[in-house]
């Protein structure tokens, strides 16, 4: 049961996003667009937007965003067919003949969530089941009650090809075509058999907002296994960079508490749980995003990050202050919880139990006290030239932040600071409003803002409706010959070359989808080595590399990226360039990536996953196409 694209893409040409909203919240035009009071969230202020050029609404205070269908979806309580049905009513459309709406039918059908489901169930029964023995002995080993096992629904993958294709191959319902499409099986490049992922595991089901299990994190349980953790790939249901581990199961008590744990790892959030605080959620594998930072917002006002307590854990927390200056806004921030050196939060509950763990939380440090230990600590202040020079830096970072009010109360803040750190009655000037930029610095900011790819409306509007047939993409980017393996190589050598590239685009990095399963690997280790030690040398980022298995894999990407590499990524190539080329490889073949993916719907009738799924890519198509015109002008 589904509808083609451009049947639903009339729906939305026919009806004004203003016509369908404005039924149900009262709407204020401004310009362009309608503001009013978001009907998804609680709020005093609007930060509701309708916008009837683009067709979507969108929320600031909330990140609700959508279009004619989904808001009707989503606040009429309505089946995707019943929503169409309607709407089509509204807009005079008659409805396709062979769409005739069988609920029925539409309930047989499976979709990827019931695999899933199926999935997370099977493990379950593994884990109890004889085979699961050494997974039971383990689990038991790192304290976890049965109870535990069942909340977080553990579960183990056995050591075997084909041990849960097999078990979903039996029941008629699934396909393997579903079970590649859902990450759980491996289909080789080289068009060898499909295979099962995760093997000899134990499995941690990920789920999304509403509580259904769209991935998996797999935990060896060797201490000498290749990888410690394996987690699903990108997926249609599976977007790692917005999700939290246990952001479903954490909502209520963190609503209930008015506060929000965040830990580095699954077995730290669990842990927590069992310990009594059931408000903690995790990143899954890679560094915090922007996304995640918003998601912990919706929860609470001041998310505390539970950190490892080693050096590693001491630089993701300050990555995390960076990346929240920009998103800062009232009433929003975080907070810092100090762990002792060598411990998480799962050992530090283990030995010294929940109430010490409560105090550690009463002595967490707010954000900008962390900021500013960091801007102060090893700078040496005792000439005027240096004293400048702290207060131009001051001045630098304080200019991320975007929100004006916070931004002018941190420099006040700030500027007493100083004044105190300084002594007597000296008068620091950190206005940022007056300081001088450097041409570079002022380029540098821009390009660090457009790069940033989830961050809507900041692209300038001209280009917005230069049409793919207009540009010439070899003009802007890499010579055509190369084939989507060859690109994928040089992103990932040019990162190997130049891993600084990765203090301003990690997230780019992090999320960007590999078609190679075995580039996609290199790049999760890299990206897991790099977000616990941002400033590793080339030399060291290889050594660990080659140290975790990959030797093999980096020497082929070097054998083979190296000749096309050759021009961009020499040693007399400026940073700038190398930043550039390599930003303009990746978005040319996310282009590319994407119009194939976008093809691929076609005339394919489509049911609400898949019309979530197209409405995303074209949205990205869209963001990732300004990208590159802005670029090339
Ligand atoms: P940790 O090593 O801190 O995880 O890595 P942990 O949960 O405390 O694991 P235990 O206690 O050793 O069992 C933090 C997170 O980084 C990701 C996982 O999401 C993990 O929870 N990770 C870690 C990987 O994705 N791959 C790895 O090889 C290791
Ligand atoms: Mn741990």
């Amino acid at each position: 049961m589904g509808f083609t694209p451009d049947f639903l893409d009339e729906i939305r040409n026919r009806l004004p996003v203003s016509d369908v909203v404005g039924r149900k919240v009262r709407l204020t035009r401004k310009g362009r667009e309608h503001t009013g009071l978001c009907p998804f969230h609680n709020e005093k202020t609007p930060s509701f937007t309708v916008n009837d050029d683009k067709g979507f609404y969108h929320c600031f205070g909330c990140g609700a965003h959508g279009d004619v269908i989904n808001f009707t979806l989503e606040t009429e309580g309505l089946s995707f067919p019943e929503t169409v049905e309607r709407l089509a009513g509204q807009a005079g459309l008659q409805m396709p003949e062979n769409s005739q709406y069988d609920a029925k039918k539409a309930k047989v059908k499976k979709t990827l969530y019931d695999l899933m489901e199926a999935v997370t169930h099977w493990f379950e029964t593994q884990l109890m089941a004889e085979i699961g023995r050494d997974a039971r002995d383990y689990i038991q080993k790192r304290g976890l009650t049965k109870q535990t096992v069942k909340t977080f629904r553990l579960g183990f993958s056995p050591n075997n090809k084909s041990a849960l294709k097999d078990a979903m191959l039996a029941r008629s319902e699934f396909t393997e075509e579903m079970l590649i499409e859902s990450g759980m099986l491996i289909k080789p490049d080289d068009g060898g058999d499909s295979y099962d992922r995760f093997r000899g595991r134990i499995m941690f089901p990920i789920t999304d907002r509403q509580g259904r299990v769209v991935a998996f994190g797999g935990r060896a349980m060797s201490a000498n296994a290749k990888a410690k953790y394996l987690n699903s790939p990108e997926t249609p249901l599976f977007h790692k960079g917005r999700l939290l581990y246990n952001l479903s199961g954490a909502r209520k008590a963190a609503f209930e508490k008015g506060r929000l744990l965040v830990a580095e790892g699954y077995m730290d959030v669990i842990a927590l749980a069992q310990a009594g605080f059931p408000e903690g959620v995790a990143p899954l594998g890679t560094a915090v995003t922007e996304d995640q930072i918003r998601e912990m917002w919706r929860l609470a006002p001041e998310p505390m990050m539970c950190f490892d307590g080693d050096k590693a854990g001491q630089r993701a927390a300050l990555r995390v202050v960076d990346r929240a200056l920009p998103l800062l806004k009232p009433g929003h921030s975080l907070k810092f919880v100090y762990m002792p050196d060598g411990e998480d939060p799962d050992s530090f509950v283990a030995g010294q139990g929940a109430r010490a763990f409560d105090q550690l939380l009463t002595d967490a440090v707010p954000l900008a006290k962390v900021l500013w230990n960091e801007l102060i600590s090893d700078v040496d202040f005792s000439t005027p030239e240096q004293r400048a020079g702290l207060e131009q830096k001051i001045a630098r970072v304080l200019s991320e932040i975007q929100d004006e009010k916070i931004q002018g109360y941190y420099e006040s803040d700030f500027g007493k600071r100083l004044k105190n750190l300084f002594g007597g009655d000296f008068v620091p000037d950190i206005n940022l409003h007056e300081t001088e930029q450097t041409p570079t610095q002022k380029k540098n900011q821009q390009k660090s803002w457009s790069d940033n790819r989830y961050e809507k409306g900041r692209y300038p509007r001209k280009n917005a409706d230069k049409g793919i047939g207009n540009l010439n993409k070899t003009k802007i980017g890499m010579s055509m010959q190369f084939s989507l393996l060859d690109r994928e190589r040089l992103i990932i050598l040019t990162v190997l070359e130049h891993p600084w590239l990765l203090e301003r685009h990690e997230e780019l990095f992090a999320t960007f989808e590999f078609e190679s399963e075995e580039l996609d690997k290199v790049r999760n280790e890299i990206i897991r080595i790099t977000s616990r030690d941002s400033n590793l040398e080339k030399e060291n980022l290889r050594h660990h590399l080659i140290e975790n298995g990959m030797g093999q894999a980096i020497e082929i990407i070097f054998r083979q990226g190296v000749l096309t590499a050759q021009n961009f990524i020499g040693r007399q190539s400026s940073r700038e360039d190398t930043e550039e080329t390599w930003l303009h490889s990746i978005n040319l073949f996310q282009l590319d990536k994407l119009e194939q993916d976008i093809a691929a719907y076609g005339s394919k009738e489509l049911n609400e996953e898949d019309y979530a799924r197209l409405q995303a890519l074209k949205e990205e198509h869209s963001a990732s196409l300004k990208r590159l015109t802005e670029v090339s002008e």
